[in-house]
């Protein structure tokens, strides 16, 4: 099989960030750009460290741009108090040596997908949906064109950033909304699954015996990002959210779905940025939406390891 073509549409991050070098250590992924988008933090921070986590990754020879420095309406609303300051807070960050492509993420993103074969290229947005929403908006013909969007956003159930709504999509929910309406496949890989994702003691434990600099960067995330966690959210463990959307398109069975009609609350008084996935009944046939609901954790760690392996110490 050959690889599968990727655009990663990110806010780094700390789970972004190893959803990047998850991307670049495995073979079975073909990262063709790395797009940014306000966020985690501020479009000018969150850039920065993609470009810092391709420093680490030993990543080169693609694009990376930086999009939307605010969502389609409202304002900015960042994730400092998981993320920190920088939105990378922890390990040491090293000075970024690759230069950012000079064109906008968003034609960034049109232009790689015209340019593929059709049907060749998974979009993989990790962050608000602000990039891609405006991407389709101002080139049509990219939602026939793509293979999947394969999204880490939204849930079935609750929400982390308020009790309805995932971060993500609460941050611009009219992006999401044109995002999920559009006629192309799409995977939500919500806090259903990402929620499963939890980087226990024994899971950083083998991260770290990988032995090398990326792999201690990883550690280092997972040690500010579990802290974070626990003191603001009440979680024991940390969620690496964004690492499963990567790993639903590196090996499908690793998260499992269901189709299912798919919306984004844009009005609700409390519910403002709520995924609602109508699970009542089997999705009717011409269903293009699926959303996450397990994870097969074992895989997942397996697939991270295993790229840390692969990525071993960039020169
Ligand atoms: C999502 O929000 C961000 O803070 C994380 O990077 C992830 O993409 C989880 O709700
Ligand atoms: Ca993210």
């Amino acid at each position: 099989m050959p690889p599968k073509k990727i655009i990663l549409d990110c806010d780094p991050g700390h789970d972004d960030a190893i959803a990047l070098l998850l991307a670049h250590g495995s073979p079975e992924i073909e990262l063709l750009a790395v797009t940014t988008v306000v966020g985690n933090q501020t479009l000018d921070k969150v850039t920065r460290n993609a470009l810092v986590v391709a420093r680490i990754g030993g990543i080169s020879g693609l694009p990376f741009a930086a999009g939307c420095p605010r969502p389609l309406v409202r304002g900015i609303e960042t994730a400092a108090s998981v993320h920190g300051e920088s939105g990378l807070d922890g390990p040491r960050m090293p000075e970024p040596t690759l230069a950012l492509d000079p064109r906008h993420a968003v034609d960034v993103i049109i232009d790689t997908i015209m340019r593929e074969e059709p049907g060749t290229v998974t979009l993989v947005p990790t962050a608000g949906l602000t990039n891609i929403a405006l991407a389709v908006r101002k080139e049509p013909r990219i939602a026939q064109r793509v293979r999947e969007v394969v999204l880490m956003g939204g849930a079935c159930s609750g929400g982390n950033w308020t009790p309805a709504a995932e971060f993500n999509i609460l941050i611009d929910p009219e992006a999401a909304h044109i995002v999920v309406n559009e006629r192309w496949p799409l995977t939500m890989v919500g806090l259903d699954v990402t929620h499963q994702a939890l980087a226990t003691p024994d899971v950083v434990a083998r991260i770290a015996a990988v032995g090398t600099g990326p792999a201690a960067f990883v550690v280092g995330l997972l040690e500010f990002f579990g802290e974070a966690y626990r003191r603001d959210q009440g979680f024991a463990h940390p969620p690496v959210h964004d690492a499963c959307a990567v790993a639903r398109v590196i090996d499908r069975t690793v998260v499992t779905t269901r189709y299912a009609p798919l919306d984004v609350e844009l009005s609700g008084a409390l519910t403002r940025g709520m995924t609602v996935a109508d699970l009542r009944a089997p999705a009717p046939p011409r269903c293009t939406t699926q959303v996450g609901v397990g994870l097969d954790r074992d895989r997942f760690w397996d697939l991270l390891v295993d790229a840390l392996e692969r990525i071993g110490e960039p020169g």
